[in-house]
């Protein structure tokens, strides 16, 4: 292939990319929505296969069986498939707050978001954090109320707490009629057609579903008068206030609202069309060269997750790469950023509904799985030119300690290494006392369900036993200062002096208030949130 004819086809292929993550409480819907969007990508021949593999994934360790328990998924995973000459990406991301700072990893690596509502529960206090991370990110988010063929709440309640909870304007693309017993189906804004509800479609793809208009005697027969009533009133007054803006859209300020039913899969495939339309191609990533453009020739990347012993029978370790720009090809040799190494990529996976392959070639906008190379970190860049770094992922502040005892001495071994990998893989931060005869580690987290699934995966994967002893502390300041001044912060009083594993110092405070207190007493030393 000449020159020209390979970057034409590079750059038809970026173009069809559109990469998003998929963030919900827990049992709003995620699962279930994202088997009927790879059913429409003919990824699955057969729904339930993708709830076949969480429940298989979740009994194959301990820590697993307890994201079962909560109903929550602490690990995300990677699906891609096609769709209307697109290639999709889709990121799964945990379903609880105590994981946002994963979510925030994950959210680094796509280019919009799906949000997944129950809406019987609308925006629930748990996924509040979540919810604030996607806004923080600052890309377009889908929202997705789901489960309309149950007793919802109010559509327009449902779209004040969208605006309150999101700060951006809820701007819905259809709208929904009746709800539970009575739900009918929906009106898309846009066309004006009423697509009529089918209870019994469920798991097929070419939705026979009748399209009508809002004169439809049905409609009148099925809602009661006050339900009929509103439904027009409604449907004028979002005439006056929700209207689209695709610029706005894109930019976070309009979040675009669809309802449906992903179980009996009603308005999945009005939603993934608009999707495939309205969702961004690969979008540029800051570094320290400016703007890396995903259509440069020249394949760059960075590590948003690492990932150990996803299958205990192979004691393998994932990192997972965005590909920011240009062809990632089979055994390229790339830059590592952080080390200034060369390393040879010659096993990169690509991630499919129920597998996982190696891949040829892959391009910006895809995730790759690369074996996990022992120098790669989180947020570390890999490209094919030397010396760019793209912007770090920043780490979400610690709000909850404990020190971490390990109970068999005679497997200190294990336990190292495993908080090591722990570690490398974001699940904690670890400090350890200074100046203390025995040093076991301090964990640091932002939700204290992390603690519980580091002492699972401790005992699972490393078959180690620890117990955590809490400690009151609220706040980790990286401590910089005149040594002499530090030396004359009242450490033994509460403050917990403490180094992370670069032996940096940082100090443990109790409460926000201790540590302004002492910023403003000792005005030379500097308390960093991060590193
Ligand atoms: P999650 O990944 O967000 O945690 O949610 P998941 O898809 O697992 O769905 C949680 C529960 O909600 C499941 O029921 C699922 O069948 C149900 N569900 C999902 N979408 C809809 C919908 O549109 N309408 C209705 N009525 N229910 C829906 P379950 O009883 O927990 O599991 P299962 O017995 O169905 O497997």
């Amino acid at each position: 292939m000449s020159e020209a004819a390979s970057i034409k086809k590079i750059t038809q292929e970026i173009g069809t990319r559109r990469t998003f993550a998929i963030i919900s409480h827990p049992d709003a819907g995620k699962t279930t929505l994202t088997e009927k969007l790879l059913l429409y990508g003919n990824a699955i021949h057969m729904a339930g296969s993708v709830r076949a593999r969480k429940n298989q994934r979740q009994t194959t360790s301990d820590w697993m069986k307890m994201e079962r328990e909560r109903g929550i998924s602490i690990t995300s995973t990677v699906m891609q498939f096609p769709y209307r000459e697109h290639t999709i990406n889709l990121l799964d991301t945990p379903g609880h707050q105590d994981f946002s700072e994963d979510t925030y990893r994950t959210l680094m690596a796509a280019d919009c978001a799906v949000m997944v509502l129950d809406a019987a529960k609308g925006v629930e206090a748990q996924t509040r954090k979540l919810f604030e991370v996607c806004r923080q990110r600052g890309i377009p988010v889908f929202t997705f109320i789901n489960k309309m063929d149950r007793p919802a709440l109010d559509a327009l309640e449902l779209l004040d707490e969208v605006e309150t909870v999101l700060g951006m304007t809820p701007v819905p693309m259809n709208w929904p009629i009746g709800d539970g017993d009575t739900f009918i189906g929906v009106y898309d804004r846009v066309t004006e057609d009423v697509h009529l509800y089918d209870r019994t479609v469920h798991n097929q793809t070419v939705s026979p579903e009748t399209i009508t208009t809002l004169d439809d005697p049905i409609i009148e027969e099925t809602l009661s008068d006050h339900q009929f009533d509103d439904l027009h009133t409604n449907i004028a007054l979002l005439d006056e206030l929700a209207t689209f803006d695709e610029e706005s859209f894109l930019a976070g300020e309009q979040t675009i609202v669809y309802f449906g039913s992903a179980l009996t899969n009603f308005g999945v495939q009005l939603f993934l069309d608009d999707f495939v339309k309205f969702a961004p191609p690969p979008a540029g990533y800051a570094s320290d060269q400016g703007v890396i453009d995903p259509y440069k020739k020249d394949f760059s990347g960075f590590v948003f997750k690492i990932q150990a012993n996803m299958n205990p029978k192979h004691r393998d370790s994932v990192a997972y790469i965005r590909i920011v720009s240009g062809k990632f090809e089979r055994n390229m040799q790339v830059n590592h950023g952080r080390s200034g190494k060369t390393v040879r990529l010659s096993q990169p996976y690509a991630f499919f509904a129920d597998s996982r392959e190696i891949v040829d070639d892959a391009f910006a906008g895809d995730i790759i799985g690369l074996p996990a190379n022992k120098i790669f970190g989180i947020g570390d860049t890999l490209s094919v030119s030397n010396g760019i770094e793209f912007s770090s992922i920043p780490r979400f502040a610690p709000e909850h300690f404990a020190r971490l005892i390990n109970e068999d001495i005679t497997k200190q071994k294990q336990f190292l290494k495993g908080i090591d990998q722990l570690e490398k893989e974001g699940a904690m931060q670890i400090f350890f006392e200074a100046d203390a005869f025995r040093r076991d580690p301090i964990l640091a987290v932002v939700g204290v369900l992390q603690f519980e699934v580091v002492l699972a995966r401790l005992l699972d994967e490393y078959r180690v036993k620890t117990r955590l002893d809490r400690l009151p502390h609220q706040l980790a300041r990286w401590v910089e200062g005149p040594e002499d001044e530090i030396e004359q912060l009242p450490w033994r009083y509460g403050l917990l002096k403490t180094v992370d594993r670069d032996e940096r110092l940082v100090a443990l405070f109790s409460s926000p208030h201790e540590l302004d207190y002492y910023a403003g007493k000792f005005p030379n030393i500097t308390f960093r949130e991060t590193v």
